[in-house]
Order: structure tokens, then sequence, then C-alpha cells
């Protein structure tokens, strides 16, 4: 089967289209066969193993662990471990692995769900990571129908989830983007665009019960200043990336800051969640959630692709097809 390999780490120069052995599933996985995959911040972090504390934590001290990316994946299922009991062959399915950016993949059962029938193969390759950390975080800042919620960095994967899900659920969204994607953002359904570098949200006179932020631009005490008296400030993502332990350190300032006044500052990191796969899977079906799709890159150009993801500008997902040229491999 072809792959996309890493040997090393480092810029996408890294990666080379392979022909490798296709895996064989353990007795609690499905063998896939890939169908599409998404492309994810996740990626070019474990890509560069940045920040170094990664390293640390299973990625591999000097080389990869895991020589192929890809989180987010949709495809058919081509054999199944003796002790798997929720998929069968050919069944179509989607959600998250380690290695999507391949033909094959194994795959643990309570990381997939069925793809509705309504949903394109490369709708479900964009749900797994954006779409879980989107619903999960809405959640984490306990969103009400009514509820005015900001989402800072709205126009990428996650932010234009957000917007849906919140809009889907009842609150008055604002989102935050760049002038070129304000049209976007309104499209999919936000009841106010901010263009960034026009407006500074924080300095605005409006108070959202419910910040969710995706690029950390603005200061956590100029955050908390915008909030209601009850609301929920939920830091999930940030711009800037050090190369050594920024996520850790943005984490103890949150809360800290949270330690002082009533308003509510979390740190959040999303969890594979099998039932809120099918949430997401049945929102696409029904029409209430529609996947941006920015661009689409067939499997030999993903270094292409994490290559654009990484300008920090994506209007929404970016997609990789995978061929169906492997039937003899
Ligand atoms: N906590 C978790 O569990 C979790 C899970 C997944 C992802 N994340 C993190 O969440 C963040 C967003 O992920 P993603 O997949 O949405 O990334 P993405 O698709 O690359 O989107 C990044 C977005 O940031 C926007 N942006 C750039 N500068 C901005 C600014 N000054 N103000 C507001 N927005 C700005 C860009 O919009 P414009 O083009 O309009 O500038 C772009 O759409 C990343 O840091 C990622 O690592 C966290």
């Amino acid at each position: 089967m072809q792959a996309i390999v890493q040997e090393q780490f480092g810029p996408p120069d890294a990666l080379s289209l392979r022909e490798i052995d296709r895996p064989s599933p353990n007795d609690d996985q499905v063998l896939l066969r890939i169908r599409a995959a998404s492309v994810n911040p996740y990626d070019w972090h474990m890509m560069r193993a940045k920040p170094y504390l990664m390293r640390l934590f299973g990625v591999g001290l000097r080389r990869p662990k895991n020589k192929i990316l890809g989180a987010d994946v949709t495809g058919v299922v081509e054999a199944v471990g003796a002790n798997v009991t929720t998929s069968q062959p050919g069944d179509e399915v989607f959600g998250g692995c380690t290695g999507s950016f391949a033909d094959y993949v194994c795959v643990r059962e309570s990381s997939l769900a069925p793809r509705p029938e309504g949903v394109s193969s490369e709708h479900a390759a964009t749900l797994y990571m954006a779409g879980i950390t989107a619903l999960q975080g809405l959640r984490k800042g306990q969103i009400q129908a009514g509820h005015k919620v900001l989402v800072n960095g709205a126009s990428g994967g996650v932010g234009t989830f957000a917007v849906q899900i919140a809009k889907a659920m009842g609150a008055e969204v604002t989102g935050v983007c760049s002038a070129k994607n304000v049209e976007l953002v309104r499209s999919i359904g936000a009841d106010h665009a901010i263009d960034y570098a026009h407006e500074n949200y924080t300095k605005g006179e409006h108070s959202y019960d419910l910040i969710l932020d995706l690029v950390s631009t603005q200061s956590l005490l100029a955050n908390r200043r915008v909030l209601a008296p009850d609301g929920v400030y939920v830091s999930a993502g940030s711009l800037e990336m050090g190369n050594w332990i920024s996520p850790l350190t943005q984490v103890f300032k949150v809360m800290l800051t949270s330690l002082f006044g009533r308003r509510k500052m979390v740190p959040f990191l999303a969890k594979m969640d099998r039932d809120d796969l099918i949430i997401l899977g049945d929102l696409v079906d029904s029409g209430d959630l529609t996947p941006v799709i920015d661009r689409t890159y067939p499997l030999a150009d993903v270094p292409e692709a994490i290559r654009y993801l990484e300008q920090g500008h994506v209007a929404g997902k970016v997609v990789i097809t995978v061929a169906d040229n492997r039937e003899s491999s």
C-alpha cells in the first residue's frame, strides 16, 4: 500500500510517499481501507515534534514513533479482529486514528462510528478532531440557548464547526476572523462577524456568556473583562507556539487567572468520544452542520496540504482524498 512516511521530525519536506506493507488488525482493531482524511494543526505539531515537551509524551525522543501522520479518517471496513463487535467488513465508518495519510490503517473499534448515508466521505473526514473539539469546547463553556457566544478563530477548522454548532444550540454567535473570511463566517450562521484587524473584541462594549478561544490573541485579563458575570472563557488553542512547553504555560496562566474573580476561565483538551462522533454525523446528515472544505489534496500532496495549513489561514478544513487504486496492494 501507499503511505506518506516520516522518518525524521522536521518540515513537510521530511514526508515522502512510499510503498509499505499493509498493516494487520489485532483482536480489538478494524482494518480500514481509507477513502479520505483531513489535516489538523495536530499533524504539523507531530511532524515537527514541537513544542519539544511532546517528545517526552510518546511522540519519540529523536525520531517519530509513529511514522505515518493523520488523525481524521473515513473509510470502509476491510477486516475485523476477533473481539470486534460493532463493525463488520463493508461498513462505511469515520472517526479518529493514528496514520490516516495512507491507503489502509488499523483502528480501535471504539474510535469509529457508522458514516450516515447522507454524509460524504470528504465531509465525514473533517469531523473527528475539529468537530469534537468544537462540540466539547462549547459544552465545557456550559453553552445554553440564548447565550451570547464569541468564537475567536471562527474561520478555521474548529471555528467553522463551533459557529454552526453554537447556532444549532440556540446561541447568539459572534465570530472573530480576518476580513477575507467575514462573509464565510456570516454565511455559516454567525450573527456578528468581527474583522480582527479592525476591531479588538475585548475593547468593545459587548459582553459574552461564553468565549471559545482557539487562537489566544488577546490577554486573559482582557478576555475576562468582556465575560458576563457568570460567563466562561474556554482556552482551547493558541497561535503562539513556542519551542518548549508553551501549552503548559498557557494552562497554568488560565488556571491562575481563574483563581481571582467570579468569572470562570478554563483550559480545555478534547477527548475522543464515539457518542460525540455519532452526534456530529447526525448533525451533518440532518443538514444542521455543513463542514466547510477549503481545499482538497490527493494523498501524494499531503506535504503541500500541511504546508498550506501551517500558514495559519485556512478557511474551514483541508481534506485529503485517497485514490481507489490499491485493490492488489
Ligand atoms: N484543545 C484541544 O483539544 C484542541 C483540539 C484541536 C485543535 N486545537 C487547537 O485549536 C486551534 C485552532 O485549530 P484549527 O484546526 O481551527 O486551526 P486552523 O484550521 O489552522 O485555523 C486557524 C484559524 O486561525 C485564524 N486566525 C489567525 N490569526 C487570527 C487572529 N489574529 N485572530 C483570530 N483568528 C485568527 C485563521 O483565520 P483567518 O484566516 O481568518 O485569519 C484560521 O482560520 C489550534 O491552535 C489547534 O492546535 C485544540
